[in-house]
């Protein structure tokens, strides 16, 4: 009773902490849990079209913060393990304390490798985190996905395409002068968030390794770039539920 009264007070406080920071949603929140269902169905259908009906498979949600996508994705696989990793301490304990049974967290370094097996998961999912790494970040993490995932496995990763771009240009001023062409003709722009990488409270796990803040990629750069590791089926325009694109794509076998 004592132990379930401690757990509670302790994902009040992680909640609230969490909550605070702009880049994790708050997990209390009615939109985001919504928001996190919607995109669950989402992924949960193309994993289906790729493994069967409720598929018993090994899933990896990379950058999962406090679980808003991995939480109702493992509800709606049940048979599947999914595992949650994060660079952000609170988000993976919150996601420890309140997940469901066929669900772990996994707390990992800015920078790759994973503290985890070649070869061990069939699909990986990434919501809004390649939407914020520099090319070569980037590009290690996608090395670091092919490292850990089976042949033929599935990778599902949203990214920004020109929705996205349209509202940066109209909502951030670092965006205001980026033109249309110029995306057309460098097909792949980055801007740092200032302040990240700063190591402070604000950015939790983000460090001076690398950077973080916006990146937007046309989807040729995409297939020419991450298709030289990836078989990439398909760039799906707004994919996910919000304006972000999803990047569908198969490990070689
Ligand atoms: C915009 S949030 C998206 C969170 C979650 N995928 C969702 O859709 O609710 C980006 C997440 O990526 C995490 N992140 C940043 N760098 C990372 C890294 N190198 N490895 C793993 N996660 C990282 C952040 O801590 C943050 O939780």
């Amino acid at each position: 009773m004592v132990e379930n009264g401690s757990k509670a007070s302790r994902v009040r406080e992680l909640a609230a902490s969490i909550a605070s920071r702009s880049r994790i949603k708050n997990p209390n929140s009615d939109t985001v849990r919504i928001n996190g269902e919607r995109l669950a169905r989402v992924l949960a259908t193309e994993i289906e079209k790729a493994f069967g009906s409720n598929p018993k498979i090994a899933i990896l949600d990379f950058g999962a913060a406090a679980g808003r996508v991995s939480i109702p994705l493992a509800n709606l696989l049940p048979r599947s393990r999914v595992t949650a990793t994060d660079v952000d301490a609170e988000a993976v304990e919150f996601l420890q304390l309140t997940a469901p049974e066929n669900l772990k967290s996994e707390l990992n370094g800015f920078l790759p490798p994973l503290k985890l097996a070649a070869g061990t998961f069939d699909c990986v999912f990434a919501i809004s985190v390649w939407s914020h790494f520099a090319d070569t970040l980037s590009m290690k993490w996608l090395e670091e996905m092919k490292r850990i995932t089976r042949p033929g496995a599935l990778l599902l990763i949203s990214t920004q395409g020109n929705t996205c771009l349209q509202h940066l240009q109209k909502t951030k001023p670092a965006w205001a002068k980026v033109t249309g062409e110029q995306y057309l003709k460098d097909r792949y722009l980055y801007r740092d968030y200032p302040g990240a990488a700063a190591e402070d409270a604000n950015w939790p796990g983000i460090t001076k390794e690398s950077s973080w803040g916006i990146t937007v990629m046309h989807p040729d750069y995409i297939k020419e770039k991450w298709g030289a590791l990836f078989e990439t089926l398909e760039v799906r325009e707004r994919g996910t539920v919000g304006k972000q694109d999803l990047v569908i794509m198969r490990r070689p076998v």
